[in-house]
C-alpha cells in the first residue's frame, strides 16, 4: 500500500501552513494559479490573525521513483491553547515532520510536540525552515534539532517553505521513512478524529480507517454513541470535500452522516461495519483550565447561543459548556476553555460566523475548597465560601526554554508572578527551567510579559500539574447595599486590595446617577475594603416655578420632596444595565 500519513508540527509561527502550501504545489494538488498563502487555513480569522486553529486535512498524490503514492497530511496549529487538535491529529498518522524556525531555534513547543510524537509512537522526520532568511543561524538549528531527535545532523532537512527550497526532498525522506498503514484485515473500523457541520450533508466526521471498507448507504454504527447509520457520502479532503465510492483501510477522509444532531458524533468515537470489533483507543477528554460564563445580549436569545456553541464544538472538541443563570444577566452558558486564546478565538467566531450578541462574566478557575471536614470543587465564584478552612487551586508544570542572554529578565518575572524554578538545564545557547506555577497566573498576563522581557524569543509550554494551597479569596460588590452577583470573583489575596478599588472607581464612572445616593462597596469576608458614593442627582429643591404661592407651602413641597426621597433611596434596588456589565467585564 503506498499510503503515507503525516502531520507537521511545530512551534507557533515556525511555517506549518506555509510548508503545507509547498507540498500541495510539489504535488500538484492545488494549482498555482489557485494558490494563496496558507491554503489550509480556511476560516477567515485563521488568515487575519496568521495562526491556525484548527487541524487541516488534505489528499495528495505523488510519484517518487517509479512509484504513485497517497499523501495525507494534516496540518496542525501551533499555540499551545489548540494542543488538543494536535493530539488528536497525532493519533491519526504514522508520522511527522518536525519543523523548527532557523531564526527563533528550538522553542518549547517544539519539545512538547516532539515528546507527544514520540509517545505516540511516529517517526519524526527534522527541519529547519525559513533558510532563506536564516542561512547564518540554520547551523545552530539544525545541531540542535539533532541533538533533539537524537540522530545525525546530515539527517535534519534544510528548507524554506517560502521559496521551496528542500521541500521536495523533504517529501521524498517522509516517503521513505514513515510506514506505510499496517494491514489488517476484519470488520471495518475507523476512529473519527473531527467532525464539522455541513447544512446539506448534516454532520461530517473526519475518520481514519483502521481496517475494512466503508461504503455509502450501507450499515455501519457509532460506537459511543450507540446508533446505526448509513452514510450519505464518503469521501476526501483535496482540501475540499471529493466524493469517493469508498474509503478503504489506512485511509483518511470523511463520513457524511446525514445526522443533525451534534451529540450523536463524538469525537474519538469509533465507526463499524460488518463484524463489530472493540472500540479503537480514542481521546481523553481535553481538561478546561478556565471558565467564563456567555450571556445573551441585545437581540440574542439563550437558544441561539446554545445551538452556536453546539455547533462549535463539532469543530472544536476541546469546547465544554453547561447551563448557567444569573440574576442580572439571565440564563447563560458557563464554558470551559484551555485557555486565554481559546477564549477570544471562540468568543470572535461568535460574533464572526453566528452573529451573535452576548455578555460575558469574569474568567475562573476550578477550587477545592474544604470547610466543616468536607472538600468540593467549586468554579463558580458566588459558590465560594467566604470562609474557607483550607483552598487548594490547581498549579502547572510549566517548561520555560529562553536563550541564555534573557535569563535575567525572564528570573525577574518571579517579582510579579508566583512562579518556582525547580531545575535549570543548560541546553547549548538555550536553558531550560522547569517549574510550577498557579494556573491563575497564567490566566493573568504571564504570555505577553515573556514575550516582553525575552524579546519574544523565550517561550513555554504547560501540563496540570497537581494541586496546591492558595491563599485565595471572594471578593464582592455591592451598589447600593446588594451584592452584584456577576462581579462576584475569587482573587489572591496580595492582589485584593487594588482590585476591589479598581472596580468600584471604574463603576463609580459608568453608574448612571439616580435620585438618591448609592454607595458602591468592595467586600471580602464581610468587611469592606473600598467604597466609593455616587451623588443623587442634584434637583433642585424648593424651585417650584415663579408663581408657587407662599412660603409655608413652599416649605410642605420640600418636606414631602424629601420624604419621598428617604424612601427611595430605603427601597432602592440598582438596576445594573448590560452596557455598564460589558463595560466593567471588559478586561
Ligand atoms: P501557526 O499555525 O499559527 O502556528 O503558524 P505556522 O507554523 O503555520 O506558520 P506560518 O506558515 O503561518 O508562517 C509564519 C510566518 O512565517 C508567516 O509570516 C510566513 O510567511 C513566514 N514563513 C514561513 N515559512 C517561511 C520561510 O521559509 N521563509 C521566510 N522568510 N518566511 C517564512
Amino acid at each position: 500500500m503506498n499510503i503515507r500519513n503525516f502531520v507537521i508540527i511545530a512551534h507557533v509561527d515556525h511555517g506549518k501552513s506555509t510548508l503545507a502550501d509547498r507540498l500541495l504545489e510539489v504535488t500538484g494538488t492545488v494549482e498555482s494559479r489557485r494558490m494563496r498563502p496558507q491554503y489550509l487555513d480556511q476560516l477567515d480569522l485563521e488568515r487575519e490573525r496568521g495562526i491556525t486553529i484548527k487541524m487541516a486535512p488534505v489528499r495528495m498524490r505523488y510519484s517518487s521513483g517509479g512509484e504513485d503514492y497517497i499523501l495525507n497530511l494534516i496540518d496542525t496549529p501551533g499555540h499551545s491553547d489548540f494542543a488538543y487538535e494536535v493530539s488528536r491529529a497525532l493519533a491519526a498518522v504514522e508520522g511527522a515532520i518536525l519543523l523548527v524556525d532557523a531564526t527563533k531555534g528550538i522553542q518549547a513547543q517544539t519539545l512538547s510536540n516532539y515528546r507527544q510524537a514520540k509517545a505516540s509512537g511516529l517517526e519524526v522526520v527534522g527541519a529547519v525552515n525559513k533558510i532563506d532568511i536564516a542561512a547564518g543561524r540554520a547551523d545552530q538549528a539544525v545541531l540542535d534539532l539533532a541533538g533533539l531527535l537524537e540522530t545525525d545532523p546530515s539527517e535534519i532537512f534544510r528548507i524554506s517553505g517560502k521559496t521551496g527550497e528542500g521541500v521536495a526532498e523533504l517529501l521524498k525522506a517522509v516517503i521513505r521513512r514513515v510506514p506505510p498503514p499496517q494491514k489488517k484485515d476484519g470488520g471495518g473500523r475507523a476512529l473519527i478524529f473531527d467532525s464539522l457541520y455541513d447544512d446539506h450533508k448534516g454532520i461530517l466526521a473526519y475518520v481514519r480507517v483502521r481496517e475494512g471498507t466503508f461504503r455509502p448507504f450501507e450499515n455501519s454504527h457509532l460506537m459511543a454513541a450507540d446508533t446505526d447509520v448509513r452514510f450519505k457520502e464518503v469521501g476526501y479532503f483535496l482540501p475540499q470535500l471529493r466524493p469517493a465510492e469508498a474509503l478503504g483501510p489506512g485511509e483518511i477522509g470523511y463520513f457524511a452522516t446525514g445526522l443533525k444532531e451534534p451529540a450523536l458524533v463524538k469525537i474519538g468515537d469509533t465507526v463499524v461495519c460488518g463484524s463489530r470489533g472493540e472500540a479503537l483507543p480514542g481521546y481523553r477528554e481535553a481538561a478546561p483550565v478556565v471558565f467564563i460564563s456567555f450571556y445573551p445580549d441585545q437581540a440574542t436569545e439563550f437558544d441561539d447561543l446554545k445551538r452556536a456553541f453546539e455547533r462549535l464544538r463539532l469543530t472544536d472538541a476541546a469546547l465544554s459548556f453547561e447551563p448557567d443563570a444569573n440574576e442580572a444577566l439571565g440564563r447563560g452558558l458557563k464554558v470551559g476553555f484551555l485557555g486565554k486564546l481559546h477564549f477570544e478565538i471562540t468568543a470572535t467566531r461568535l460574533t464572526r460566523e453566528f452573529n451573535l450578541d452576548f455578555l460575558t462574566s469574569f474568567p475562573s478557575i476550578a477550587y477545592r475548597v474544604m470547610e466543616r471536614g468536607g472538600s468540593r470543587i467549586v468554579s463558580d465564584a458566588h459558590d465560594f465560601p467566604e470562609n474557607p478552612d483550607k483552598v487548594f487551586q490547581p498549579m502547572i508544570k510549566i517548561e520555560l526554554l529562553t536563550p541564555s542572554q534573557y535569563l535575567n529578565p525572564v528570573l525577574n518575572l518571579q517579582r510579579v508572578f508566583d512562579f518556582t524554578v525547580e531545575e535549570v538545564k543548560n541546553l547549548g545557547e538555550h536553558v531550560l527551567l522547569l517549574g510550577r506555577m498557579p494556573l491563575m497566573e497564567l490566566i493573568r498576563d504571564f504570555d505577553d510579559q515573556l514575550k516582553s522581557a525575552s524579546a519574544g524569543f523565550a517561550s513555554f509550554s504547560y501540563e496540570l500539574a497537581e494541586e496546591a494551597e492558595s491563599d485565595v479569596e471572594k471578593l464582592e460588590i455591592l451598589v447600593a447595599g446588594e451584592v452584584v452577583p456577576a462581579l462576584t470573583r475569587v482573587v489572591f489575596r496580595k492582589d485584593i486590595e487594588r482590585e476591589g478599588r479598581a472596580t468600584v472607581d471604574r463603576l463609580k464612572k459608568l453608574l448612571p446617577g439616580q435620585q438618591f445616593s448609592q454607595a458602591i462597596q468592595a467586600r471580602v469576608r464581610g468587611r469592606i475594603i473600598a467604597r466609593e458614593t455616587i451623588p443623587a442627582l442634584k434637583k433642585k429643591l424648593g424651585d417650584f416655578g415663579k408663581n408657587s404661592g407662599d412660603r409655608t407651602r413652599k416649605m410642605k413641597l420640600w418636606q414631602k420632596q424629601k420624604r419621598g426621597k428617604e424612601k427611595l433611596q430605603q427601597s432602592a434596588k440598582v438596576n445594573i444595565s448590560a452596557e455598564v456589565f460589558r463595560e466593567i467585564l471588559k478586561k
